[in-house]
């Protein structure tokens, strides 16, 4: 079976970005948000990342027909919507209870051979899976930020994925103009496990006085050849996704001296600095530029 017909669900950072690649690699796409606002704010995303794409285009002399791309991508507010998709990714929020009850939902709706993905950061995709009742037809579809521009996919398999349906979602994300790795089910898969702990070390860095901020993130740009430092970085992911992947492992590992949540991450989330989406984190934002 081809992936043809997709549902994504969450507009947000993520989902707007997976719902516009989807479509790029030809599929009809159905975007399921919770909220009318939020819908309107993710559709206006992709309207303004396939200007600068076909904007791009042409300073190349390259063709990019934003408009089609646009017409395989519809919103919805009703999850019923989503019955005959052959695929659906979960973009939402970074909470497993929420996103197991979604899945349980989701598993009554959607046709019985159409293929269940996760984009979580952090939560294990066999518990989504058994959630969903088709933990045969589940796999992990870990995109990037910022989708339109990062070129991996991480699918992640359980014990109990069929490898047919592993293949289809490779194929999938090559569809998306990405490369895709197969990893298993561990916490963080393969990027966050290296990445997250990396971001949370620069905070205690930071907290001890060591270094200020700008200069961390300076040093990781410099002398590693990053294209963002680590707060940078944070501010770009958003720091209550940050918190929330690190409080779901610290829950479920609390012995691991790699899992530790600084406080200067606690601080500013409570304070409601979540990074550029709030326009304040470690760093002020005006739109997509650091001020
Ligand atoms: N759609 C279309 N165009 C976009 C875009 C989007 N979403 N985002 C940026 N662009 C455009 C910009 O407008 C810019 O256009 P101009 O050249 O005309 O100004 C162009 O792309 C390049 O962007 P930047 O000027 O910002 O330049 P850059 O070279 O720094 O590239 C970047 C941006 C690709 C984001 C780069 O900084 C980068 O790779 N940063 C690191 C990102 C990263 O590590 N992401 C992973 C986060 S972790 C994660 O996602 C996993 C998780 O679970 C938390
Ligand atoms: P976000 O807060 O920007 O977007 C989440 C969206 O989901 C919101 O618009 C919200 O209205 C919507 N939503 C919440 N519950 C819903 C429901 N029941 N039905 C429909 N819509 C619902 O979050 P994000 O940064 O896009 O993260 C989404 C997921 O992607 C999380 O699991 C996160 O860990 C993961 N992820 C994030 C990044 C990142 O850099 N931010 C990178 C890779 C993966």
């Amino acid at each position: 079976m081809a992936i043809r017909k997709v549902g994504v669900i969450g507009a947000g950072l993520m989902g707007h970005g997976i719902a516009q690649v989807a479509a790029q690699g030809g599929c009809e796409v159905l975007v399921c948000e919770a909220q009318q606002g939020f819908l309107d704010k993710g559709l206006e995303r992709i309207d303004k990342s396939l200007a600068k794409l076909a904007e791009k285009a042409k300073e190349k002399g390259q063709t990019f027909d934003a408009a089609a791309v646009r017409a395989r991508i519809r919103g919805t507010l009703s999850k019923a919507d989503l019955a005959d998709c052959d695929l659906v990714v979960e973009a939402i929020v970074e909470d497993l209870d929420v996103k197991k009850a979604l899945f349980a939902e989701l598993g009554k709706i959607v046709k019985k051979d159409g293929i269940f993905a996760s984009n979580t950061s952090s939560f294990p995709i066999a518990e989504m899976a058994t959630a969903s009742g088709r933990a045969d037809r589940f796999v992990g579809l870990h995109f990037f930020n910022p989708v339109q521009l990062m070129k991996l996919v991480e699918v992640v398999k359980t014990d109990k994925t069929n490898e047919d349906v592993v293949a289809q979602a490779r194929a999938f994300g090559e569809a998306c103009g990405k490369s895709p790795i197969t990893c298993k089910d561990t916490p963080g898969f393969v990027v966050n496990r290296l990445l997250v702990p990396y971001m949370a070390e620069a905070m205690k860095l930071a907290e001890r006085g060591d270094a200020s901020i700008p200069d961390i993130d300076v040093a990781m740009k410099l002398g590693c050849g990053y294209p963002m430092g680590p707060f940078e970085l944070t501010d770009y992911v958003g720091l209550d996704t940050t918190l929330f992947i690190l409080q779901g492992w610290v829950k479920r590992y609390p012995n691991d001296p790699a899992f530790q949540i600084p406080k200067l991450l606690e601080a500013k989330v409570k304070e409601g600095k979540l990074g550029r989406k709030t326009g304040q984190g470690f760093y002020t934002w005006q739109g997509d530029k650091r001020v």
